[in-house]
């Protein structure tokens, strides 16, 4: 299903408020799943990211309160508009507006951006795996729509895990990023290694990521060894999934930026 666009809508705006935020214009939705979404905002030209950043944006409840919470961002540094990427979980009090969501409504969105999943993060290397799962994949698309990570890697590796087949999201896109002049500049090579875990036959790969990288299938997949001293890995999405990489990799060696000592791995967990 493509995205529900309301033609001639601006995207970047000039003025902001004296507010810790703005008042954003939704331009878009797209349903990858009757539980997955992606939806398209204005952007204030003030708000500045590094990919890999979240923002904070926030609907009204039923009773017209505010509910904040922190939403990675997907479109690019450059791109004019704001693009995220979301799950409606049930009972959840942003999901419950977000359900409602129309294109033309509002969404308030905080100045500033936040986080530590970036590339800055990292030691240089030579390979950039990005692991997610569900929508942990968003915060991967900026990273690899940023011409820099194609110039400074030889090889990056998306991995997806997600329940549903219909909920690989961004499929297309990635395999469409390439052909964009400005990133093949760059040189680096790009694999994508969906994983689906409860539609049994959807994908050649079908267990956790965890699983799949202690036993080396992931590896095997790739065609690429994971070394610490060649390897950099992000890492985004189920906090358990997180803290069992975290675990694993860490036996390797592989260490997260502490105290300005650049880290092999960088993490962001949602919840
Ligand atoms: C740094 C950060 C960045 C985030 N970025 C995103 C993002 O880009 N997209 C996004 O959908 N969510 C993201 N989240 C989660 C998001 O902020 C909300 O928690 C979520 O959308 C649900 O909000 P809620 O109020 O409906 O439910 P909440 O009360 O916030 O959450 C209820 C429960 O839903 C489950 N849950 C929450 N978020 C997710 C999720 N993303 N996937 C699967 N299960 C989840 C957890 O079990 C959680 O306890 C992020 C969270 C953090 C901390
Ligand atoms: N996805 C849906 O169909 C769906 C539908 C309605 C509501 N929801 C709600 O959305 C939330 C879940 O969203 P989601 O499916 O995007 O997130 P998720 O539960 O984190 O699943 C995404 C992927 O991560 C994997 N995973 C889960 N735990 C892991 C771990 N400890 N280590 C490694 N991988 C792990 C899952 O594998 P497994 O399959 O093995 O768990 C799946 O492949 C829940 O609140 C749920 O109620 C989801």
């Amino acid at each position: 299903m493509g995205y529900v666009a309301e033609p001639g809508l601006q995207a970047f705006r000039d003025t902001g408020s004296e507010d810790k935020w703005t008042a954003e214009t939704v331009t878009a939705i797209r349903h990858w799943s009757p539980t997955m979404l992606s939806f398209r905002t204005t952007r204030y030209r003030g708000f500045r990211f590094t990919p890999g950043h979240y923002a904070r944006l926030a609907l009204p409840d039923a009773e017209g309160a505010s509910v904040w919470r922190p939403y990675s961002v997907v479109s690019a540094a450059y791109d004019e508009y704001l693009e995220f990427l979301a799950i409606l979980v049930p009972e959840g009090a942003f999901s419950a507006a977000l359900g409602r969501l129309q294109v033309g409504d509002t969404i308030q969105v905080d100045k500033n951006s936040y986080g530590f999943l970036t590339v800055d993060q990292l030691a240089p290397g030579n390979d950039l795996w990005l692991l997610a799962s569900g929508t942990g994949l968003g915060p991967m698309i900026s990273i690899l729509r940023d011409p820099a990570v194609w110039a400074n890697f030889n090889k990056l590796i998306v991995v997806h895990s997600v329940r549903h087949a219909d909920e690989l999201a961004y499929r297309d896109e990635i395999a469409a990023l390439p052909e964009v002049d400005f990133l093949a500049e760059g040189g680096a090579s790009l694999g994508y290694l969906p994983i689906v875990t409860r539609d049994p036959g959807a994908a050649a790969l079908n267990q956790r990521i965890p699983v799949l990288l202690a036993d080396g299938q992931l590896e095997k997949a790739a065609k690429c060894e994971i070394g610490v001293d060649h390897s950099r890995l992000m890492i985004c999405g189920n906090p358990a999934m997180a803290t069992e990489l975290r675990q694993l990799l860490g036996k390797l060696g592989f260490a997260t930026n502490r105290r300005g000592i650049l880290g092999q791995m960088a993490f962001e967990k949602y919840w």
